[in-house]
């Protein structure tokens, strides 16, 4: 039997079919008409904005950057970028997330005690994103690596020091052991067997783990709101055998949680030990499509079709950054970043360096103890 709505739609479609509109007015039509034509009716949006969590850097032309591996991800799916400043007001702050459908806590460097800027801003974000949901939205947030362990201190509310162990994994790509809750999770149900399977074999390596801490299952127990609040979908072991968790979902809200970089495969080919393969580019693809799709159930919009145009990261330039030395030479950057905002201490000269400096982040020191200089050290990607 043919729905009232969905026979309305066909009505209308076939009179814009019919009709010698201006282009302007199919826009209009198709978007009304698109919603009534929409699979199991609860989409909301079918254009999903996705809000990103900038991350201060220094030695950059910018205040603050966006790695644009987390941009193409979500375009990849279907979903648009909107950068979202962490030292934006609290009004401003309120409003983009009014307006946007979905927020991702990207991996980087920046620092993540409690009592950060960077911190502040994701708090309140994630706070707005419990309330929304506990009232009937969706909204889904995606953490990838120090937007993993951003979402457990959060959840947690404990220092990182406490939850998190020193992990020797930059750089590697690795495995996913999955639990028993994996195969009916939202992340991996549809993922199929054969490439679960794959993502599970050492003899593929195909997700990409690049972090110095992770978190060890068992302060899962040591937090029992962790074990509360989270499923635990995958571990994996670094270098030296230590666990940790790898893949993680809320149990009550769509937030999702990678310690690897589903966004790297196909965006990111500066760090050589990437997978590439199609295996890894179907993963990235099908956890892309899990996220932004939750998206679309959200009915958040921007106030207006200005809003949305001013909002969007189409308004700033990308630096191919592989290619100029632009970032704190320290850092193995992204191959393509977004920077925010001017910063007067940047020489000018910052975007003329020929390379990347180096890749001596991989040999950084982490000093548990001295707060001074883990905070001045502390980084995560
Ligand atoms: C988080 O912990 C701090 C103390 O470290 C406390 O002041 C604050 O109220 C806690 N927040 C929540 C939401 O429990
Ligand atoms: C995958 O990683 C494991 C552990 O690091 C290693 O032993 C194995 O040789 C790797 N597999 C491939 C195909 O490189």
């Amino acid at each position: 039997m043919v729905s009232r709505s969905a026979l309305l739609a066909l009505v209308a479609l076939l009179a814009v079919g019919l009709a010698p509109v201006s282009a302007r007015q199919l826009l209009d039509a198709d978007e009304v008409e698109k919603a009534a034509l929409l699979p199991n009716g609860g989409y909301k949006n079918d254009k999903p904005l996705i809000g990103i969590l900038t991350q201060s850097c220094h030695y950059c032309p910018g205040r603050s950057y966006v790695a644009a591996g987390f941009v193409k991800w979500i375009e990849a799916a279907g979903g648009r970028a909107v950068p979202i400043r962490f030292y934006t007001s609290d009004d401003e702050l309120h409003r983009l997330f009014n307006a946007v459908n979905g927020m991702i806590f990207p991996g980087g460097l920046t620092d993540i005690w409690l009592d950060d800027p960077y911190v502040i801003a994701a708090r309140k974000l994630w706070t707005w994103a419990k309330e929304a949901n506990d009232a009937g939205e969706t909204f889904p947030i995606w953490g990838t690596c120090l937007g993993f362990q951003l979402l457990h201190i959060l959840e947690a509310n404990v220092s990182f020091p406490d939850l998190l162990v020193r992990t020797n994994s930059v750089a590697h790509a690795s495995i996913l052991e999955f639990t028993d809750a994996a195969a009916e999770s939202t992340l991996f149900a549809g993922a199929g067997k054969a490439l679960m399977d794959k993502m599970a074999s050492p003899e593929y390596n195909i997700t990409m783990e690049n972090h110095m801490f992770g978190l060890p299952p068992p302060n899962y127990k040591k937090y029992p709101i962790l074990e509360k609040t989270f499923t635990i979908l995958s571990t994996t072991v670094d270098r030296n055998g230590i666990e940790y968790v790898s893949t993680a979902e809320h149990k009550h809200y769509p937030f999702y949680a990678t310690q690897w970089h589903p966004e790297k495969p196909p965006y990111e080919f500066g760090m050589h030990e990437i997978p590439h393969s199609l295996d890894a580019i179907l993963v990235s693809q099908h956890l892309a499509n899990v996220f932004v799709d939750k998206a679309r159930y959200s009915s958040h919009k921007p106030e207006s079709h200005e809003e949305e145009l001013v909002m969007l990261i189409y308004n700033t330039k990308p630096y191919f950054t592989l290619k100029d030395s632009v970032m704190d030479p320290s850092y193995d950057g992204p191959d393509m970043t977004y920077f925010f905002d001017s910063k007067t201490d940047v020489p000018d000269n910052a975007l003329a360096a020929p390379h990347r400096l180096s890749t001596s982040f991989r040999n950084r020191v982490y000093q548990p103890n001295g707060d001074a200089a883990l905070r001045s050290s502390w980084s995560e990607y």
